[in-house]
């Protein structure tokens, strides 16, 4: 039994602090480094200074990922001599993808920090805590052969019943597309999809333990290929028909798509899955064709905007957001145009925009003719406004229907849950606790600046109820 190896003993009620920086992947990986020390000993907290093991989970996407790692480092080194005054051992790791991009440099340059581990060994952590443990520096960042997915513990039925109703799930990872701006492909190495089999049974298990929403990760999900249960790779198509005949798992999504991998299964999922959710993060990054081919993304604007029209003739609720990034080296007033008019003709829900950062490794960083920073600055502004007015006329557009959300947690004021629409924005309602981890109709009153706020469409039917029980009671009595 492992709760009976010396491990165990030692780190026995030990804690453990996950700090996690960047992308959903990130999130489930951190979910999974708690997973995978459980049987070491660790519990989690909320608070570094209560933590005997501290862990970064970094993320390397954009502009001052190290730097801002070496800040929090010096952080943590004061919180380190704090605890160790009270005669309290700290443990300190960082992992994610900067460990990943900087591996050695890091136990170089901050002293503090005990063992660096790369996303792709999570499983190895026990084994790296105990090394460190006996004053070891413990770095590891290699990509192994086997499965990083088969070695890392299925989250147990009773942390997840802990999390709420919705879940993420890694079904693939990795990249194989190579944009030229991007260093996914490098830190998270080519592109892997895990066995069909393994996700269901996955997804059973969250789903027995109480949750009723999962979005597939992956950092291409639609490219997912993983072996199938007649053994040829199945798509992302068949894949999510496979889990929508589960029982109780009333929801899925997926995240992060590339255009060029939505085929046509996928976009008929959106019109025959009703718990395939209307929404569909499709990055696009630019809307100028010079731009999207320096990028190597291999598609035009156009391209992108008739695959739009496809999906939305297959689901027309569909609600779309992007990823735009301003100021690739090169961009023009003209380019920058482009993208704008993209913009207007998709009509977003939401988005995020980026100002270019040149990242060390990628073949973006070796391109001259950068756009100065306040450019970036004023595009990245108009590009925003832009999206805020769509967002805002997406979130309008809902007030006065009426379906299903799922609700999540307890509101900020008494009385109130928050819950998710089929568009992913946060609905408030007043709403009995009851019915936490159910899916109610609601109907939308009015918009908050990120959320939406609404009636239980139910309730109003039982006020209306009750109203026409007391009128025939007063009516009986007269
Ligand atoms: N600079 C700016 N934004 C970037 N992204 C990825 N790499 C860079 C970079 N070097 C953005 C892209 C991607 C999102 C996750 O981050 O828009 O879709
Ligand atoms: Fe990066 Fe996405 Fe391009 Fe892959 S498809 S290289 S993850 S931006």
């Amino acid at each position: 039994m492992r709760a009976n190896t010396p491990t165990a003993k030692t780190n026995a009620n030990k804690k453990v602090f996950i700090k996690t920086y960047g992308c959903q992947m990130n999130v489930y990986d951190s979910d999974r480094m708690a997973d995978a020390l459980a049987p070491a000993g660790f519990v989690p907290t909320r608070d570094a200074a209560d933590a005997d093991l501290i862990l970064l989970n970094t993320c390397h996407i954009r502009e001052k990922a190290a730097e801002k790692v070496y800040s929090e480092l010096g952080r943590l080194r004061k919180l380190k001599g704090e605890r160790a005054k009270a005669g309290k051992d700290t443990m300190i790791g960082v992992a994610g993808c900067v460990a990943q991009a900087e591996g050695e440099e890091i136990a170089r340059r901050a002293d503090v920090v005990d063992l660096v581990v790369g996303p792709q060994s999570y499983q190895a952590l026990p084994e790296m805590v105990a090394r460190a443990g006996r004053g070891e520096r413990v770095v590891i960042t290699e990509f192994p052969d086997e499965d990083k997915f088969d070695s890392i513990a299925m989250t147990p039925k009773k942390i997840l019943a802990s999390r709420g109703p919705t879940a993420f799930l890694t079904v693939q990872e990795g990249c194989d597309k190579f944009c030229t701006f991007c260093v996914v492909p490098y830190t998270r190495g080519a592109e892997v999809s895990r066995d069909v089999n393994k996700v269901l049974t996955e997804a059973r298990t969250m789903v027995e333990a109480g949750v009723r929403e999962i979005t597939l990760l992956g950092q291409n999900v639609n490219a997912y290929h993983g072996e199938g249960l007649d053994g040829s790779p199945w798509s992302l198509a068949k894949l999510l028909h496979a889990l929508a005949e589960i029982d109780g798992l009333w929801r899925l999504r997926y995240t992060t798509s590339h255009p060029r991998d939505m085929d046509d299964d996928l976009i008929a999922a959106h019109r025959d899955l009703p718990s395939v959710m209307p929404y569909l993060h499709l990055p696009v990054q630019s809307g100028s064709d010079r731009i999207l081919q320096a990028m190597n993304r291999r598609h035009t604007g156009d391209d992108y905007r008739r695959l739009i029209d496809r999906i939305r003739a297959a689901q027309p609720d569909l609600a779309i957001s992007g990823d735009f990034i301003v100021g690739f080296p090169g961009e023009t007033e003209q380019d920058f145009n482009d993208t704008m008019q993209l913009i207007r003709d998709v009509e977003y829900a939401a988005a995020f925009s980026f100002k270019y950062s040149p990242r060390p490794g990628t073949p973006g960083a070796l391109l001259d003719d950068h756009v100065p920073d306040a450019v970036m600055t004023e595009r990245l502004h108009a590009l925003q406004a832009l999206i805020t007015e769509q967002q805002r006329a997406f979130q309008e557009s809902r007030i006065g229907r009426t379906f299903d959300v799922l609700f999540e947690k307890k509101g900020r004021n008494p009385g109130q849950l928050v819950g998710r629409s089929p568009w992913l924005q946060p609905v408030n309602v007043q709403a009995p606790e009851r019915l936490l981890r159910t899916m109610q109709p609601v109907t939308i009153t009015h918009t908050g600046s990120n959320s939406l706020f609404g009636d239980l469409a139910e309730s109003d039917n039982h006020a209306a109820l009750h109203d026409a029980q007391v009128m025939a009671q007063l009516e009986t009595a007269s």
